[in-house]
Formats: C-alpha cells, sequence, structure tokens
C-alpha cells in the first residue's frame, strides 16, 4: 500500500512546546515523551511560570533537546533564537495556555522568549488552555478564545472535572492522549488539503555502481540521504512516491515504494518505467560512463601491463525524462552537483537538460555523504539561494516549492 499509516503520522514531525505556568505543566513531561515515542522532534521553550512546576532538566532530558528559557540570552539572541524556532518547526503547541498567555497572544504582547516567538512565527499554533472554570468562563478570556480562534490559532479545549484550586468545573489541561489525536488530526488534515495527495512523483537518488568486472567497479560518493529525505517529505504530505535507489546503507521512509536498482542503465529503465508520473526528480549521482564489455571473471593483474577499459556514456536520466516524447511529466527537476561557478553551471545544465528546475549544490565540502546542504533553486525566471541547512530542511523547502506549483497550476 503506498500512503502513510496513522501511526506514522507524526514520524519526522518537528514541534515547539511552548510549557505555560500552569500546575499541569506536569503532564508535558509525559507528552513529551509519548511524542518522541511517535518520531517527534520536539523543542521546548520554558516560560518563568512553566519553570515553577517542571524543571528545565527534566524537559531537556526528556526532549533531548536543549530548553529555551530566557528571550535576553546571550547564547540564543547571538543566534536570534526566537525567530529561528519560530520558523523551523512544523507546529507550536502551547501547554499549558494559561488566561495570562493568550490575553498576551491575542493582544500581540511580546515580553519574553514565548510571546516574541509566537509573534513571530509563520507557522501554525495550537493552545491546550488550563485555568480555573471561573477564569476560563470570563467574558476576557472568552473575547480573547475567539480573537486567536479568527486568527486560525487551534485550540485544544480544555476538559471538565476537578481542578487544581478545589473547584470543580471546565478548565482542566486536556489529557496527554487527547492532547496526541489533536496533534495527529492536524496533521492529517493538513496533508489531506495538501495538492501533493495523491500525486505519482518519481525520485532518483543515491549512486549508481558500473561494474568493471565481477568484483570492481565505478561509484562515487553519494550517499543517498538528500534524495531520501525529499521522498519522506513529499509522502508526508500525500504524494504517491517511487524512490528508484542505486546502492545505499539508507531503508525506504515510511510509505515510500523503493525500486532498487545497480547501475546507470537500470535506473534509466526504471525511471521511464515509473511514468508516466506528475513529477520526476532526479537526485541521483548518476555514474557518467559505464564500462562496456565486462568480463564474466575478475581481471587479473598481467606483468604491470594496464588493462583497457571501453568506458561508454551512461544514458542521461534527467535529459531523456525532460524531453520524453508523449510522458513528459508537468514537472521535472534536477540537481547540478558542482565545485565551482555553481550557479552559471546550473543555468547551463537546466538549458542543456531540459528541466524546469534545478537545484544547484556546491558540493567542494563535505556534501556528499554529509547531512548538511547549501543549494541555490535556479527556474528559468529566477534564482533564489536557500540557507545553509540539513538535508531534511531542503526536502521540505522544496515540497513546500512544489506544493505551490501545483497549488497554481490546479
Ligand atoms: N543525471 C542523470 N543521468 C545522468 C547524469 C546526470 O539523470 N547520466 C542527473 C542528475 O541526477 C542530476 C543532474 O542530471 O539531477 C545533473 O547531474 P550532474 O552530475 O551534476 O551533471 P552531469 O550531467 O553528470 O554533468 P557534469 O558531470 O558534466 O557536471
Amino acid at each position: 500500500m503506498k500512503g502513510r499509516l496513522l501511526a506514522d503520522i507524526l514520524k519526522g514531525k518537528k514541534l515547539l512546546l511552548i510549557i505555560g505556568g500552569g500546575i499541569a505543566a506536569y503532564k508535558c513531561l509525559d507528552l513529551i515523551r509519548r511524542l518522541k515515542e511517535r518520531g517527534v522532534n520536539v523543542q521546548a521553550i520554558l516560560t518563568k511560570g512553566g519553570e515553577q512546576f517542571v524543571t528545565p532538566l527534566s524537559v531537556s532530558s526528556l526532549s533531548e533537546n536543549k530548553v529555551y528559557q530566557e528571550l535576553f540570552s546571550l547564547t540564543d539572541e547571538a543566534e536570534m533564537g526566537h525567530i529561528r524556532l519560530s520558523r523551523e518547526n512544523d507546529l507550536i503547541l502551547v501547554a499549558p495556555a494559561t488566561a495570562d498567555l493568550m490575553a498576551k497572544m491575542a493582544s500581540g504582547i511580546a515580553d519574553n522568549l514565548a510571546t516574541t516567538t509566537l509573534l513571530a512565527t509563520d507557522k501554525p499554533v495550537m493552545i491546550a488552555p488550563t485555568m480555573n472554570s471561573q477564569m476560563w468562563g470570563h467574558a476576557a478570556t472568552q473575547s480573547n478564545l475567539s480573537v486567536l480562534k479568527e486568527r486560525g490559532t487551534l485550540v485544544i479545549p480544555p476538559a471538565d472535572g476537578d481542578l487544581a484550586c478545589g473547584e470543580v468545573g471546565t478548565g482542566r489541561l486536556a489529557e496527554v492522549p487527547d492532547m496526541i489525536k489533536e496533534i495527529e488530526a492536524f496533521f492529517l488534515s493538513s496533508r489531506a488539503s495538501s495538492p501533493l495527495m495523491g500525486k505519482n512523483i518519481t525520485v532518483t537518488a543515491g549512486p549508481t555502481h558500473e561494474a568493471i568486472d565481477p568484483v570492481r567497479y565505478i561509484a562515487n560518493h553519494s550517499s543517498g540521504k538528500q534524495g531520501y529525505a525529499i521522498a519522506a517529505a513529499l509522502s508526508a504530505r500525500g504524494a504517491n512516491v517511487t524512490l528508484i535507489s542505486g546502492p545505499t546503507a539508507l531503508s525506504a521512509p515510511d510509505g515510500v515504494e523503493k525500486v532498487a536498482v545497480i547501475s546507470a542503465r537500470d535506473m534509466m529503465d526504471e525511471t521511464a518505467k515509473s511514468l508516466p508520473a506528475d513529477a520526476v526528480i532526479c537526485v541521483a549521482a548518476v555514474a557518467d560512463w559505464y564500462v562496456d564489455g565486462t568480463p564474466d571473471q575478475k581481471i587479473k593483474k598481467q606483468n604491470g601491463a594496464l588493462p583497457e577499459l571501453n568506458l561508454i556514456e551512461n544514458p542521461d536520466i534527467l535529459k531523456s525524462i525532460s524531453n520524453h516524447e508523449s510522458q513528459r511529466p508537468p514537472l521535472v527537476i534536477g540537481f547540478a552537483a558542482e565545485t565551482e561557478n555553481v550557479i552559471n553551471y546550473a543555468k547551463t545544465k537546466l538549458a542543456k537538460k531540459g528541466c524546469d528546475w534545478i537545484l544547484a549544490n556546491d558540493i567542494s565540502g563535505d556534501v556528499m555523504g554529509g547531512d548538511d546542504n547549501q543549494v541555490h533553486l535556479i527556474t528559468a525566471e529566477a534564482e533564489d539561494t536557500w540557507p545553509h541547512s540539513s538535508k531534511i530542511d531542503v526536502a521540505k523547502k522544496l515540497t513546500e516549492h512544489i506544493e505551490e506549483y501545483f497549488k497554481d497550476s490546479e
């Protein structure tokens, strides 16, 4: 079955948890554990109020990430902590969301790291309010709630029951399984509304190996990480992804159909077989040549005489898909791995191959095999330099661009 299972919907997601000051803050510790079990990367901001109920050490131990506390911490602000935190996560969850935090959010007050981050974010925000039932029912809180809802803030409603103040009423922080359900529902619905839902996308990845004889081959340093990350990000948005991969140490991302190949010629055949497709993304570092007439037996050394290798150029997969006569996909994307003159060479490649977009990357450092990448998106009309980031974030950003493309073409 293509597509992801409900159980996997949270895998690889990034969540920023803002822990407000309420006695129920202790539930956040269990929430972090349950989210981590589901493969979520949790970062946390602990407000001054939150610190009264849980310790930074317990939050950082469970989240396995640094805990952010002070707006004017020199180290955090040297890296523009609030801006970065507000942008690099898929969802911000405020739990417990106190009456005070809700009021500040509704009025746009930015007087600490949590509120500044909430004002600076361009990501969806979800709140899980908790307070005394009188405070919850107060016209001021209800008016703030309406303002927040109108602006798109998602709300995990407080539950009824015994409150910490000894009263009974509405105002208990939702239970952890209910919060998890709401978070899953959010990611499911945003995935269901993605224009990538049901689109067929082929991704080539990894190196190819070109046999010299039964024991030796020509290869390169590609790890496949960038291509696999792209396949995972597209699949997470509902695309049916066929990942045609040369030899790598990686396993297929959840929900992705992997077709393992060895040589460039096999990769060409499998890519052609995957047509028709809505998009083809050639990330593979395809070997440029194969050896003609590989012998059946191992080549032996011959008293210093060098073996003759007759090299033949491999088929250019990207070029042939871009120029396919009958089944040219609407969107074809290539990579340009360069060690110098990156943008100019990439522009030439875009024209030469006939694809729609090229992601140009400078591979003179440790990009091949490493976890980070620095790319420039080149199209016929524009070029855009993306910040140096992880291959996973490059994949997510590319996925957002592809979503925009399909949204506009609908
Ligand atoms: N590509 C391909 N088939 C090939 C060679 C390259 O599909 N036989 C694709 C790669 O997957 C990448 C793009 O073409 O998307 C550019 O690959 P790159 O290695 O940078 O360029 P080459 O075409 O090999 O050209 P050169 O080695 O001269 O830079």
